[in-house]
Formats: C-alpha cells, structure tokens, sequence
C-alpha cells in the first residue's frame, strides 16, 4: 500500500470510528480499532485483519497477530448476531447496508464512481453470484452484471433453471468501478471486503458462485490457479462455495465455456440434491 493509499485509510477509518460508521459497525468494532492501531504503527499485517476468514481452508492471512486474533473473535461474535435476525430484520439491514455503500468513501475508488453498485437481487437465494467489480454499464446504472457480462451471465441462470429475478442475488468484490476497468487492487478489495461478508450474512445464500480469480481468492483464500480449483467446493462461514471463469473472460476466450458448462452443473447438482430445486440433473 503506498503512502497516500495508507494516509487515506487512516483517515477515513478515524472518521468512521468517531462518526459511529454505518449502523450497527461497519466491521467488528474491536477489529476496527486494532486495524487502526496497526495501520497507524506502520504494521505490514495491517490489512489482513480485515478480511473475512474463510472457514474451512487456510489462507494464513490473519493468523499471527494479537490483532488478527481480536479480529476474528469480534467477526464470530458478528455472525452470532446475524444468525438470529428475521427475515424482515435482515431486509432492513440488508437495506441499510446498500445505503451505506452507495455513500461509502472508504477506498479510493469513491472517487472515480458514477454510481456505487451494492448488489440486487432476492433474500434466501439458491445462489449468489460474486463478481469483480462494476464494469462502465453497472457503474452508470447503480446494477450489477447489466453489460455485456452480465447478459452473458443470464444465460448461465437460465441454464441451469433458475430466474435471476426469483433466485438468484448478485454482487461484487468491490462496489466502485476501477479506473479502466482494472484489478481491484488489494487494499481496495480489503477495505470494500466487511460489506461482502454482511451481504453474504444477511442475504443467506445456499450456495455461491465466484465468478473470476479475484472473488474466488478473496472467498475461497485459496493461492491456487482458477484453472486448477474451478468447479470444486470449499466452505465460507458454513456456506458451499463453487469457484467459476468471469463471464468477461470466458467472452474472450471461447475454450473457457465448456469447462464453465461443468461448473454450473456441479451447482445444478447441488441444488437439486439439498434444495429440492427442481432443475433436471445433467
Ligand atoms: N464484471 C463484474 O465483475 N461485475 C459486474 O457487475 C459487471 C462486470
Ligand atoms: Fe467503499 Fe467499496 Fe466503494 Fe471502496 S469500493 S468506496 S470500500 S463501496
């Protein structure tokens, strides 16, 4: 992270701290305060506190500090809260949360967006789609995957029997288009990161998809290559997780469709066995 990077970290996470943040704290409150902490002492491992931990497979990011530790405490006591939220408590937050976004100024990328783009699509859904990060289409219209990608993704739903309006619920790594399109970078991921891990949490997906390296590293943790761990499982807070190709990429290289093809009936398959979802099986 360069200095001015770190320099507006440190700011915008003072400001939050002080300000109360967003509703209900943004990232667990104790995390906050020993991120900052460690930002302010120069810490190398400053950013990893922040990332959402997945469960099952071993990054080795947050592990080591006493920070790192608190962190995660505080991140099970946030998952405690959010199992016992109705329905209804959860669309509030849910709402809340999306508000929050879309005035967000916690990473740079504020401040090249047009419009942030929280996610859209139904509480409960058989599976959330995670993506990168809003491309020029999304970014002027505030919705996720409404370009050239994201018409593409529709036929991936449609495939495997589900409606985008009925099951489904999308969203992205980070909320703010990059500049030109570009990688998030990692501070940006990072920082844009305790929103996913709410949204997930709150939306209770029965499976996802990450579509691309970028999602699938941030929620798998995996250092693996895509083409190796696409269409396998891994586990993010108890929930089944099936890392994908980006649509954007399999538009650009055609020899990337049949093993997506392969992906998506893995999906297809789960659902039909633990959700009932009638899909016929392939
Ligand atoms: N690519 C993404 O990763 N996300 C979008 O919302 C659109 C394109
Ligand atoms: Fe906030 Fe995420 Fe947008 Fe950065 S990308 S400003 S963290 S919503």
């Amino acid at each position: 992270m360069n200095q001015l990077d770190r320099m507006y970290r440190i700011l915008t996470d003072s400001r939050d701290l002080l300000s109360g943040g967003y509703p209900r704290s943004h990232e667990p409150l104790q995390g906050r305060v020993a991120h900052l902490i460690q930002e302010l002492d120069g810490g190398e491992h400053a950013r990893e506190a922040s990332v959402p931990v997945p469960v099952q497979t071993s990054s080795g990011a947050s592990q080591g500090t006493a920070a790192a530790a608190f962190a995660e405490e505080a991140q099970m006591d946030e998952d405690r809260r959010f199992a016992r939220l109705s329905r209804d408590e959860r669309k509030e937050r849910l709402s809340a949360l999306e508000a929050a976004v879309r005035s967000c100024e916690r990473c740079p990328l504020s401040l090249g967006r047009t419009l942030a783009v929280p996610g859209a699509g139904v509480l409960d859904p058989l599976v959330m789609f995670v993506g990168e990060g809003p491309g020029r289409d999304e970014d002027t219209s505030g919705l996720p995957f409404v370009g050239a990608a994201g018409q593409y993704l529709d036929k991936w739903i449609t495939a495997i029997g589900l409606e985008r309006d009925r099951h489904v619920y999308i969203t992205n790594i980070v909320k703010c288009r990059p500049p030109d399109n570009r990688d998030p970078r990692p501070e940006e991921s990072d920082a844009c990161a305790p929103y996913l891990c709410d949204q997930i949490q709150l939306v209770r997906p029965r499976i996802i998809m990450t579509l691309g390296r970028i999602s699938m590293r941030m929620l798998t943790g995996t250092t693996k290559g895509i083409t190796r761990v696409h269409g396998t499982f891994f586990t993010w807070h108890g929930i089944p997780v099936v890392p994908t190709f980006h649509p954007s990429a399999v538009l650009r290289n055609p020899q990337w469709k049949r093993p997506v093809w392969e992906d998506l009936k893995v999906v297809r398959n789960w659902l039909v066995d633990n959700t009932g979802h009638a899909a016929s099986r392939g």
